[in-house]
Formats: structure tokens, sequence, C-alpha cells
């Protein structure tokens, strides 16, 4: 393993008390802990990171060759091994030139499927392809994980640019939502997409039926307005959609990463292609910017270090993903999706365990709402939580500039208050003018003292763009590569999900009594038979 984990932890331990805010004394710092990209600003000068601490981890980045392996990446090389795949969702946003796989060129195919869904998606919005109703008004995308979260993100994400039918996204199971969601479309104008890059996920496969039977009870034709987005031509057609809509990829696209392609065609339908093209540039213009910049000048790989350092070297389990940006409201949930789905492993590329933790756990909520919930916790508790705020400087709302400013104050405020804290010697202070007085002034000023020192980033762009949410995405797509890299993880397969898959098939006869509970453990025993018992099954 090399030394500068070791030295990393040494350098942490001498520093660890140290306040971040001195850092900041007269040097500069926060213009030299920051990174551009365009007007897309990163600042990591809120963190305990300082020239030492980067140094290191920079040189784990060289340690482990990233330059090489993202290289490999982008070439098409099969870096997900324990699949033989290559990853190149890039390619699905870098749109010129050549680039062979396998032996063939695999770009005319992808230029080809992006203008065979930017003319069906025209065909759509402008009324020239009906539903047997009229127009279509609505689109319902069933998908779930990378063929949901992805185009339901920015499809919130990029509602101002949104011009065509009002987009619906079903993912779950539970019958709920696909009730819920159906309920008020005409199945006349609506257009229902199945995106499912196996086209065998059973809550995919299951929402998909259960909606084809609703558009089959008014509608003549259910198939007609049915379209697809997979990588298995023979299932889609299997199903009973035409292969004039149905939208392919490469299985060198991996789930979490195709909200660029096909994926993204609801996304597409909602905004237009130009749009859509618009979001493509600012993922490529992060790709370039990833290939191209120095590591001590490049987004991606500061952004994966600093998850390093608070992960790996101060121990913090998690990290909070705070947007001041309602309509990144799902970036979160997206993240989880990307971060955890990547890089929560147990062996290396090599199938050897794992000397070191692996992701962190990702979670959050929008500011302000996240203040008003579990901001308690991230400031008083005990646990160190290191936040992501991404922050939007202007708002799509020019008749509501004074909420922008409050939102942005906000932002800017919790940042602040995390690096600063406040003292006993300020809180009593504070108690005193409130003329509290002697051991209740002791016991009250306690309560309201925050330790501070607390690490956070800030992801600041001038609004909420097509480019700039490319770019976002992008750069935490990277992020997770480095991470990966330098753990010696591979973050593009997924085996942790296939257990719970087998044993819910393997539950589903059971449920429905056509199977016994024989081998099962206790507690499951126990659970089947209060379900049996609750549906008089
Ligand atoms: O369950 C995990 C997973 O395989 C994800 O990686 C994927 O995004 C999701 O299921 C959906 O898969 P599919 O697009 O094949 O339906």
């Amino acid at each position: 393993m090399s030394h500068n984990w070791n030295a990393l932890a040494q350098h942490r331990a001498a520093t660890e008390t140290r306040p971040i805010l001195s850092l900041f004394d007269g040097n500069g710092r926060a213009a030299e802990y920051s990174v551009r990209l365009g007007n897309l600003l990163f600042d990591y000068s809120k963190t305990n990171i300082d020239a030492t601490a980067r140094g290191l981890l920079l040189e784990l980045a060289q340690e482990a060759e990233i330059e090489a392996r993202r290289d490999a990446m982008f070439a098409g090389a099969k870096i997900n091994e324990t699949e033989g795949r290559a990853v190149l969702h890039t390619a699905l946003r870098n749109l010129d030139g050549a680039l062979v796989v396998d032996g063939a060129d695999v770009m005319p195919e992808i230029r080809t499927t992006l203008a065979r869904m930017e003319a069906f998606a025209e065909d759509v919005r402008n009324g020239v392809l009906l539903g047997q109703g009229g127009p279509i008004t609505d689109v319902v995308n069933i998908g779930i994980g990378g063929s949901d979260l992805g185009p339901a993100m920015a499809a919130i994400a990029l509602s101002p640019f949104s011009d065509g039918p009002r987009l619906h996204f079903v993912s779950n199971v539970d019958g709920a939502q696909i009730t819920e969601t159906l309920a008020g479309l005409n199945p006349g104008t609506t257009l229902v997409i199945v995106a499912s890059k196996t086209f065998t996920t059973i809550e995919t496969m299951t929402n998909a039926e259960t909606a084809r039977r609703w558009m089959a009870e008014t509608v003549s034709d259910p198939a007609a307005q049915f379209c697809a987005v997979s990588t298995s031509a023979e299932r889609t057609a299997a199903f009973g959609i035409p292969p004039e809509r149905v939208f392919g990829f490469a299985d060198w696209v991996g789930g979490r990463y195709s909200m660029w392609g096909p994926v993204g065609l609801a996304l597409m339908l909602g905004i237009g292609p130009t749009n859509f093209r618009r979001f493509l540039a600012g993922g490529a213009a992060m790709d370039t910017h990833f290939r191209e910049a120095p590591l001590n000048a490049n987004m991606p790989v500061l952004l994966a270090l600093v998850g390093l350092w608070h992960h790996q070297i101060c121990g913090h389990g998690s990290r909070a993903v705070l947007p001041y940006d309602q309509r990144l409201s799902r970036l979160p949930a997206y993240l989880q999706q990307l971060e955890m789905e990547s890089n929560g492993k147990r062996v290396s590329m090599d199938g050897q365990d794992l000397t070191r933790v692996s992701g962190p756990v990702v979670w959050g909520e929008p500011g302000t709402n996240g203040q008003h919930a579990f901001y308690q916790l991230i400031h008083q508790g005990t646990a160190v939580v290191p936040c992501e705020f991404i922050l939007g400087a202007r708002g799509h709302e020019p008749d509501l500039a004074h909420h922008q400013t409050l939102l942005v104050a906000n932002c800017l405020a919790q940042s602040e208050a995390l690096l600063r804290g406040r003292t006993l010697e300020e809180a009593r202070a504070m108690m005193a003018a409130a003329g509290l007085q002697g051991a209740e002034l002791d016991r009250q000023a306690r309560h309201r003292v925050f330790p501070g020192n607390r690490p956070s980033t800030t992801l600041i762009y001038p609004q909420l763009t097509p480019e700039v949410l490319g770019q976002i995405i992008a750069l935490y797509e990277h992020r997770v590569f480095v991470e990966g890299v330098i753990l010696g993880i591979n973050s593009f397969d997924q085996w942790g999900v296939e257990l719970g898959k087998e044993l819910a098939n393997a539950l589903q006869p059971v449920l429905e009594g056509h199977a016994t509970t024989e081998g099962k453990d206790g507690s499951t025993t126990q659970l089947v038979e209060y379900v049996r018992g609750a549906r008089g099954s």
C-alpha cells in the first residue's frame, strides 16, 4: 500500500484540531483552493486540506495512474473487468470523430440513434406523431434506477426549458405510483416509454404490462403509443414494440451513466432536441477539462480527493449533498445511485478484500428545507458530516429576486456557520445579554455552542441551464471514477443488487401460497405469515 495513506493519516492526526479558519489568514486561500471551468466554480477552501495534504492526495492520484486509467476509459478499454465491458457513456456526448471498440467504430451508430431520437421527439412535440386521441400531451417514462433517476432528476432541474408534453416517471413496483400517475391521464394522448437497459427488470416490466392494460381499455392499438429504450432488440420486439420506436444503446453504457443517450428520451421530449444537445455539450466540456487539465487544477480529480480525504483519512462516514436550487431536488437521489452503486464495494478489482473502507453514504435535501430538518445534527451532532453545497447565483424567477437573495444568503451562511461555529465565550456573552446569570447562564450557554471547524465545499454556477446541469453530472461521474481508481474498485458493476432480486423472485410464490417457507429463517417466516394473514391468503 502506498506510504501516502500513512503520511496522510499522520498529517491528519497532527492537524485535526487546527481551526480551518486559521488557514485563511491573509494567504489567498480561497482562490488557491478553488478550481474553475468556465463559470463553474468549485471552492474547497473551507476544508482542513492544506498544501501538504493536497500534495499527498495528488501523489495518491498519480500513483494510481489516474491519467492513464482515464485515457483507457475514454479510448474504450474494457475497464469494467468483471463484466468484460468498456465504459463509454462519454461517447454519448462527445459526438465527433471515431471510436473503435472490438474492431468497429461505434460513433456512427451513436449519431444515428441520436438523430432518430431527435426526429421522433420533434414529431411528438410538433403533433406530427399523434396519439389515437390527438396530439401527445403526456409522456410516462417507466424505468427504475439508472433508467429513471437521470431523466426524472433532469426533468425537474430543467423545467424552465420545458415546452413539450408533460413528463411523468413511474419506477416503483408499488402499484400506488402507477395508479396515481395514470389516474390523471388520457390514454389517447399519452406516450409510454419503457426504459430498461436489460428489459428484464421486474419492476419495469410489471409496470409496463399494467400501463399497456390501462391503454388497451380505451385505445385500439396500445402498442402504437409505446416506445422502448433498451439494449435488447429481441425483448422489446417480444413486448410488441416495433423496431422503429426502439432506441438502442450498447452494453458499455452503464445504467447509472445512461441519461446522455436514449435513456434521456423523456427529457428530450420535454425540453426539445436543442436543449438536450446543450446538456450534452455541458457534459462534453467537463470531459475535455477532465482529460486536459493538470491533476492539481482538475475539478473532478480535486472533488474526488476532497471526498477521499474526508472519508478515508478523516473517517467521516457520510457526505451530504445540499443543493440550494430547488430544481435540483432529485440530485441527491441521483447521486446516491451514481456514487453508492458505483463505489459501494467490498473487494478490489482483483477480487481481494479491500483494506480500506469503501464509498461513503451519500444523502441530502435541498436548502433551505434541510435547515429546518437535519442541519441541527450537522451543526451540533457528534458525527462530522462533510457538506457539499451546490448553489445557483441566479434563479429563473426574475420577479422573485428577493427569494433568491435569501436562498443564497442561507447557503453562504450555512457554510460560514460550519466553518466558524460559536465559542462558549460567545454563547456566554449572548446569554448574559439576555439577562441570565450564574449556573443557569452556564447551562444555557453550553447548549448554544457550535463546535465549528466542520468542512464543506461549494460548487457554484450563475444559473441552472442545460449546459450547467451537463457539467455537474459529468463532474460527479468522473469524481466517482477517480475515487474508484484510487481505491482499486471496479466502479462499473453492481453485483450487490443481485441477491435481493433473486430472493424476491423466490418469495413471490411463497407469498402467493404456491410454495412453503421451508428453509427460511424464523423472522422471514413470521413476516410471510403476517402478510398472508393480513391478505387472507
Ligand atoms: O438494480 C440495479 C440496476 O441494475 C441498476 O444498475 C440499473 O440502473 C437498474 O437496475 C435498472 O436496470 P434496467 O435499466 O436494466 O431496467
